[in-house]
């Protein structure tokens, strides 16, 4: 229709039904940009009551959409040894608003207490599993024990300790720290997927695998440092604590910390083919662009796009970073979100699986930050995926 005079007003108002209409297929198309939208402190160490450090921060939602914390509270000192509660604190209104903490479990005055620590969601049931060890390092106590609470009310109350090692042996055994997986998609769908590090006697990353919602378990896939059982030094192949996320192909990918930098400042990415059984080597590689100073970081799957954090620097437990790959892992996107340059350590993720469009737009990072150091406390972050734009 040549010759039809539009108006600046109605081309002004069809620019803007237009960028309405294409904002939501940008998204789909996976351009996302990620904005910081809400931060609390959960916890503060050195404050009051019976809790000296509180670290070691986990996070997820329950089947019916709550969100839980869970973090060690230290109790003499900031020592990984030591005597600890695990605390917990909940919300209902996606991290708006939270409880207050609870102990749900304390384990006196061991000199080598318990430590986080994996927790796993079993949507078949609706329960939540949190699997832990004491005795971890044998530090004044032997042998190693891997532990296990449940709930099966939404978080708000928890069974007695259950003693996993009857069924796996005394091995150490650290889950985590982070979240354990249910299978969703083949091979072996259902089962539970809880991964983790040893201690020098057996140091590496191995899976401990349940076919029955959390009964019985066994151990099943192990990537071993080298030289096995023996004491390292710099530069030496030691996976250690790590993060299980399930790709949409049914394949698991670990992301674990290199703990004595073997190849690269940065790492190691490791998958599992067949639920969880075994690591092969053919399927590890080191990722350059992921650079770490050797600690506990997150990862999470979310609508086929993987997300990474850590403190994104070589050296110093600085920096914590937010970062996103369209291409499962194998490339990572130029931009990042600093989330804080300071202190900085362990961090983990979650997101609501869910069919409203609301809850796609969010996922929920938990980790350790400080001014001087990074175990001053217990940060939790709102982050809109589409926010900033
Ligand atoms: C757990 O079970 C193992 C194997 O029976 C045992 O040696 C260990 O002492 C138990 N741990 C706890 C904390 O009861
Ligand atoms: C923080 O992380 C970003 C992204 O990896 C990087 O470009 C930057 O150099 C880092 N800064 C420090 C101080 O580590």
């Amino acid at each position: 229709m040549r010759g039809v005079v539009i108006s600046r007003g109605l081309l002004a108002g069809l620019v803007t039904l237009l960028s309405l209409d294409v904002l939501p297929c940008l998204a789909v198309d996976g351009q996302i940009s990620p904005l910081v939208l809400e931060e609390l402190l959960l916890w503060v160490s050195g404050g009051a009551g019976q809790v000296n450090t509180y670290r070691i921060p986990l996070l997820t939602f329950t089947k019916r959409g709550s969100l839980l914390a869970f973090s060690e509270a230290r109790k003499g000192s900031e020592q990984d040894t030591g005597a600890k509660f695990i605390a917990l604190r909940r919300s209902t209104d996606k991290g708006a608003t939270w409880g207050p903490t609870a102990f749900i479990v304390d384990d006196g005055s061991l000199a080598d207490g318990l430590n986080l620590g994996s927790v796993v969601i079993d949507e078949e049931k609706g329960s939540v599993l949190l699997i832990y060890s004491i005795c971890f390092h044998r530090y004044h106590c032997s042998p190693s024990s891997t532990m296990m609470v449940y709930s099966m009310d939404d978080g708000l109350s928890w069974s007695a300790p259950r003693n996993l090692s009857v069924m796996l042996g005394v091995k150490s055994f650290a889950p985590g720290p982070g979240f354990g997986i249910q299978k969703r998609y083949p091979p072996a769908v259902g089962r539970l997927v809880v991964c983790g590090h040893g201690s020098i006697a057996g140091d590496g990353v191995f899976c401990i695998l349940s076919d029955d919602h959390g009964v019985t378990w066994k151990y099943g896939a192990a990537l071993k440092s080298i030289p096995f059982n023996q004491p390292k030094q710099a530069l030496d192949f030691n996976p250690d604590e790590c993060q299980p996320v399930e790709m949409e192909d049914g394949s698991i990918v670990i992301n674990v910390r290199n703990q004595y930098n073997y190849h690269c400042h940065c790492r190691i990415v490791v998958r599992s083919l067949d639920g969880g059984e075994s690591l092969p080597l053919e399927e590890l590689f080191f990722d350059h662009t992921l650079v770490d100073p050797a600690v506990a970081a997150g990862a999470l799957q979310k609508e086929g796009i993987l997300f990474f954090t850590n403190p994104a620097n070589d050296k110093q437990r600085v920096n914590l970073t937010l970062r996103w790959s369209l291409t499962n892992g194998q490339s990572w996107e130029k931009d990042s979100v600093q989330i804080w340059a300071g202190p900085s350590g362990y961090s983990s993720m979650t997101s609501l699986k869910s069919d409203s469009p609301e809850d796609k737009k969010f996922i929920y990072v938990i980790y350790e930050k400080g001014h001087k150091d990074y175990d001053e406390s217990i940060s939790f972050v709102k982050v809109h995926l589409y926010g900033g734009r």
